[in-house]
């Protein structure tokens, strides 16, 4: 605490990332990211980018970028939006379009940065709490607010919302801006694109940091309505003009430009999770259904933190969240490749294999 900070300073709560450790030879399954490296396409596109370029500003609207993740969803350039992640594209929806009098609503369990952003803009916000197997009702949203937000499929839990029932929140209140955090919507789940142009209210994010590996570049989008999209132009145009660089832009657009490489990754992840998730249900875990590149597990007898600090032991990195309480028996593992999950799966055995013998905790190496 300094005194010279102000008092949004002094009050804010931010957000933790996953760790990101410079440790050489970590399996890193804790933060979400693609096992497979980006397209060649974008590699080739930024080995061709002329140094000198980077000289001059960007354009500052990223129009070659919008004008193709426009064509890739079938929608207009007006009604496309990028940013530096799609954290930054959240930021802005909520300053943009979330900050009204009645609260926000998101499930109690989900992307723990929107409780951050309401207390950065002072935006009253209110969770409705899954039901105990972690599925979300959507008539639980029956309530006033100023807006509702949730990730499909959800995280930390992977678990898909069918695109009814999107349509019906949709439907429920149209008076209110739903935004659908669509991060993961690419390993599996009904991506609600389809529903922009039947709803104004309807703002669709999403990101190139998972499927398409490049969470290095950060770059995110949204889709909507045209009215919501110059909303965010507005703040972002009053925060920072130029929120993607050249070299974001060209990664970003060559990335999108070559799905075929994106289907086949997300079909390899989708076919390791599958396997993944044998190997550890056959081990005593219960594994929520997932349609992400991650799985939401718990152990029938041993103590997520625990398992979350033998893995480290064996310098695999996986996630493991204290709250909210309901949650902290559960480990987040990201889906890497078939032997990134294979070395878990070995950690668990030797590990159960010297539990069983010796009924101790830990301290097997
Ligand atoms: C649900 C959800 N939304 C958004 C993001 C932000 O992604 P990025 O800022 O890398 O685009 C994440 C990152 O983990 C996420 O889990």
């Amino acid at each position: 605490m300094s005194r010279f900070w102000s008092q949004v300073a002094r009050e804010l709560v931010p957000y933790v990332p996953g760790e990101q450790p410079k440790v050489a030879g970590l399996i890193k399954l804790n933060t979400n990211e693609n096992p497979y490296p980006p397209s060649a396409a974008v590699q080739q596109a930024l080995q061709e980018t002329v140094l000198d370029t980077l000289r001059l500003y960007p354009d500052p609207a990223s129009s070659a970028l919008c004008e193709a993740v426009a064509e890739l969803h079938d929608v207009t350039p007006a009604q496309v939006f990028v940013g530096n992640g799609s954290d930054e594209v959240l930021a802005h929806a909520f300053h943009a379009l979330l900050q009204h009098e009645a609260p926000v609503l998101f499930p109690d369990v989900t992307y723990s940065f929107y409780p951050v952003y309401c207390r950065l803009y002072g935006i009253a916000h209110e969770t409705i709490p899954l039901r105990d197997d972690f599925s979300l009702v959507v008539e639980d949203f029956a309530r006033p607010n100023g807006g509702i937000v949730f990730p499909n499929p959800n995280a930390p839990t992977g678990m898909a919302l069918p695109l009814m029932e999107v349509q019906k929140i949709l439907r429920t209140h149209p008076d209110s801006v739903v935004l659908v955090d669509e991060a993961y919507v690419d390993f599996g789940a009904e991506s609600a694109v389809v529903l922009v142009a039947d709803y104004p209210n309807l703002l669709v994010v999403r990101t190139l940091s998972k499927s398409y590996a490049l969470a290095g570049l950060r770059v995110g989008y949204a889709i909507g309505h045209p009215d919501l999209i110059a909303g965010l132009v507005r703040i972002k145009d009053s925060f920072n003009s130029y929120p993607l660089g050249r070299l974001a832009q060209i990664g970003a657009l060559a990335a999108v430009r070559d799905q075929a490489y994106l289907r086949h990754t997300c079909a390899s992840i989708a076919a390791t999770r599958d396997y993944l998730v044998r190997q550890l249900s056959e081990r005593g875990f219960t594994v929520l259904p997932s349609q992400a590149n991650f799985v939401f597990v718990r152990h029938e007898a041993e103590d997520g933190a625990l398992l979350a600090a033998l893995l480290r032991e064996h310098n695999i990195l996986v996630r493991h969240f204290r709250q909210p309480a309901r949650i902290a028996p559960y480990l987040r593992i990201t889906i890497g490749t078939p032997e990134h999950c294979q070395a878990l799966v070995d950690v668990l055995d030797t590990y159960f294999l010297f539990r069983s013998q010796t009924g101790n905790l830990m301290a097997c190496e």
